[in-house]
């Protein structure tokens, strides 16, 4: 019953750690290793077999199958839920839904409320199969086709207390990736490591939660397996080496999605039909963004936007931090340094150009009644979280003493509209910049502390910073309109972004743009994410890379980390280096802390400036590619910044590559990320590789190849068999919309290639689906040394008067008014030749 493999003993003494004779009360074996058990194997283990629940006879539902587990004896936790009732729902054929729950109570849990994520009845030959192991209770999912194992839950028992819940599985690979937020690199450390899921306000350092909850991961080796749960309390994860892992969760209901794929990219596809694609991104706000804490006045922001311009450095939006509210107040502006808030707002429209500043959830609750409508009509309509004892619940944030939004509340929903359209009305932003929303409190719990209760303290003590559920937040017992702020926490800042994108699409009806810290399953669909107070060192600039690419499939695209860093000094070589990447970066903003040396290009010498203006200016010239990436995101949830995995899932040596990533399946980015570098290696999947900047190939095996990296250059390399569209860079997208459009053709070893652009007015809402689009594919192809290039554009609403390419007329382009395609119509080309 003992002899279980070290690296596949699952822990008895998760919740506390125990003696030989805790253990062996508890009915399980304690075996010492030579090694101390901390941090490492276990000591207490549970023998093969552990008693947990016993599963009833499934009977057919409408949706699937359902049986009832009942105890056999009561497990050593306080508070057992004695009866569940478990539902194996199969709802497409590569997606599973599993969920436990209490029949006899309800508990909390989190709706995910999305038109595709109901699966169909009927699902005829699934991928999977589902086999039951009754007593003890567990599960065992199977790929049909091949018979491997993907999740086996019989290798630990099922624990199903109020505020202890868990259950282990085994993994079919040890390569996996997700379960963030947390500052990791793309594949997580699978010995004996443990993650926590709990939002906080914390700069990313090792093993510490931070900002966001994805409680889900992804087996990265061509037979993924994803196994998502809807869980907004506090989660823990615990990773061991044999490969397997144990869910631990506070709260709420054990609820599980396993996808099939059977390709990464489909099981990321899966994944993001449950949680809601990913909107579709204003144009402009892949342009680049600046921003400081610090720019104290509109004549000092004014400044900051005249001297990039004097330095032509490309920029679509100026920001301003906490600096512009009226005692650090949202929804005012301070009548002194930022009187003429509206009027620069204004300037900057009239430039090409757009606004968008911060707006913390925290409403002060200091200032003399009658004199902040915010929080007075706030308080009239009862729109703030209560405390477990019915009275407000007031923190502390930036304005000093701060009552909390509830964003569960529909009345709320509807003052949040009122704040921000009154405040739009004077100052016409662009966007929101949604921040501390995790949400963030400098005080624990409360200026009145929390009360003793089993919610303040669970019995089992979870692994987040602080030690307490607590610490950096709100009270959790704090009651909220849905449930407690216990059940919720992890949801506040995706109710804060779908409050804050529903009043702007109202406001000015067109796509809004928000950006959140805190983040949770289909935050995508409303918001875009920065990755927080990123510190101005070589180290963090690394690890922004996988930070980026994991929010790809956590399903919010448009991320990135503060250009330059956030804390600290930066110093010029790290700025050039951090733009150059950043310029990669879905979404590219330089942000800086206010005691912090400037960081803006400007301030640099003129080389480093040449380099900045290279970088950012090669993302402007590539933004319609970008922008077309973002619509197969939006439409059919692929991802934009892609890990090397998810496009050679076979490929064992890209398992693990988070120094290099694709925009789409065409570019490779390999930036320089160490300090002094001047060359880079880098990994070239199988095939040719053209570089972007020079069009030399190169045939690779599948090999690292050193390639010179001055500090003028990021190295970008084109696939074999793409064809990239492009435009003429300008300081502005509004003045790139404009501008003439240039394609490169990369052609493959069969002398072929295509590509296609989507194109709209950048702007407007749902243009996918009213047809108010422009799609362009284009296939080149190679015969006798001439190359053909056929371009076909869909959408066009009226024939074209002229055609041109290369500068030239074309006079055989033809167009149908009935299906509205026009054949050869476009542009300036540029090919590159095999090697
Ligand atoms: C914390 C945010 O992470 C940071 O970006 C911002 O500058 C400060 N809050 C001040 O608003």
């Amino acid at each position: 019953q003992c002899g279980i493999a070290v690296e596949s003993r699952i822990d008895c003494g998760r919740d506390r750690s125990l003696s030989r004779a805790d253990c062996e009360g508890r009915g399980c074996c304690y075996v010492p290793l030579p090694q101390s058990g901390l941090g490492g194997p276990p000591w207490c283990f549970y023998p093969v077999c552990y008693p947990g629940y016993k599963m009833g006879p499934l009977l057919p539902t409408e949706k699937g199958q359902r049986a009832t587990l009942a105890r056999s004896a009561p497990s050593y936790l306080p508070r057992d839920i004695p009866t569940l009732q478990l539902d194996a729902m199969p709802e497409t054929l590569g997606r599973l839904h599993l969920t436990l729950k209490d029949p006899a109570s309800p508990r909390y849990e989190v709706p995910f409320v999305t038109s595709q994520s109901r699966g169909h009845k009927d699902i005829q030959n699934p991928l999977y199969d589902v086999n039951f192991q009754p007593d003890p209770f567990g599960f065992i999912v199977r790929r049909k086709s091949n018979g491997r194992v993907l999740l086996n839950t019989t290798i630990g028992p099922l624990l199903f207390a109020d505020q202890y819940l868990q259950l282990s599985t085994s993994m079919a690979s040890s390569v996996i990736s997700g379960l963030g937020e947390h500052y990791t690199p793309i594949t997580l450390d699978i010995n004996w490591s443990s993650v926590s899921l709990w939002n906080r306000d914390m700069a990313p350092h090792r093993s510490a939660n931070l900002y966001g909850s994805h409680p889900f991961f992804l087996q990265c080796d061509g037979y993924s397996v994803l196994l998502l749960s809807k869980m907004a309390c506090y989660v823990e994860v615990f990773l061991q080496p044999a490969p397997a892992l144990t869910w631990v969760t506070v709260g709420g209901i054990l609820d599980f999605y396993i996808f099939l794929g059977p390709s990464p990219q489909s099981v990321v596809q899966q994944y993001h039909e449950v949680i809601g694609n990913p909107m579709m991104p204003p144009y402009w706000s892949l342009g680049f963004h600046l921003c400081r804490w610090g720019y104290t006045s509109t004549n000092i922001t004014r400044t900051v936007v005249q001297l990039m311009r004097q330095a032509k450095i490309p920029l679509d939006v100026q920001w301003n931090d906490l600096d512009y509210a009226d005692q650090r107040r949202v929804f005012t502006f301070d009548p002194q340094r930022f009187g003429d808030l509206p009027q620069m707002v204004e300037e900057f429209h009239q430039l090409g150009m757009k606004y968008v500043l911060i707006l913390d959830p925290g409403i002060s609750s200091a200032s003399p009644p009658g004199s902040y409508k915010p929080f007075d009509d706030g308080l009239k309509r009862g729109v703030f979280i209560k405390n477990s004892t019915g009275q407000i619940l007031i923190g502390k944030v930036w304005p000093g003493p701060t009552a909390f939004p509830d964003f569960t509340n529909p009345t709320t929903q509807d003052w949040w509209m009122d704040c921000i359209r009154v405040f739009h009305s004077k100052v016409p932003v662009d966007g929101l910049w949604i921040d501390m929303n995790e949400p963030s409190n400098f005080v624990q719990g409360s200026v009145d502390g929390c009360p003793d209760s089993d919610l303040e303290k669970p019995p089992y003590t979870p692994g987040v910073i602080g030690g307490q559920l607590n610490s950096g937040t709100l009270c959790v017992s704090a009651q909220q309109y849905l449930s407690d702020h216990y059940n919720l926490h992890n949801l506040y800042g995706l109710t804060e972004a779908i409050a804050t994108h529903r009043v702007l699409l109202k406001v000015k009806s067109t796509r809004p743009f928000v950006l959140s810290r805190s983040s949770f399953p289909g935050m995508g669909r409303f918001s875009a994410h920065w990755t927080g107070d990123v510190r101005s060192d070589w180290e963090q600039l690394r690890f922004s890379i996988p930070g980026v690419l994991l929010f790809g499939l956590y399903g919010i695209p448009l991320v990135g980390a503060d250009v330059c860093g956030f804390g600290g000094d930066t110093t010029e070589e790290l700025c050039v280096r951090w733009t150059q990447l950043g310029a990669f970066y879905p979404f590219m903003r330089n942000h800086n802390d206010r005691p912090n040396a400037p960081q803006e290009p400007y301030v640099f010498s003129q080389q480093a400036q040449d380099a900045m203006r290279t970088a950012i200016t090669l993302r402007y010239s590539l933004l319609p590619f970008l922008y077309t990436l973002f619509h197969h995101t939006h439409f059919s949830s692929s991802t934009v910044a892609r890990p090397l995995f998810l496009e050679f899932p076979t490929d064992p040596n890209c398992q693990s590559i988070d120094r290099q990533f694709l925009w789409g399946s065409s570019l490779l980015i390999s930036p320089v990320l160490e300090e002094g570098a001047v060359q880079v290696t880098a990994y070239l999947p199988p095939g040719t590789w053209y570089s972007l900047h020079n069009g030399e190939a190169y045939c690779s095996k599948g090999q690292y190849i050193l390639f010179p990296a001055p500090l003028d250059t990021i190295n970008v390399h084109v696939r074999e068999g793409s064809i990239i569209p492009q435009q003429v860079p300008a300081l502005t997208t509004t003045a790139s919309r404009r501008n003439p459009f240039t394609l490169i053709v990369a052609l493959s070893v069969g002398n072929w290639a295509k590509g296609e652009l989507f194109w709209d007015d950048g702007e407007s809402l749902d243009t996918f689906e009213h047809g108010h689009y422009s799609y362009v594919l284009f296939f080149a192809q190679e015969v006798q040394n001439r190359v053909n290039l056929t371009v076909r554009v869909f959408g066009v609403q009226a024939s074209p008067t002229a055609v041109w390419a290369n500068g030239q007329k074309v006079h055989d382009f033809s167009y149908s008014p009935d299906t509205k395609v026009c054949n050869k119509c476009l542009c300036f080309i540029l090919i590159f030749k095999m090697c």
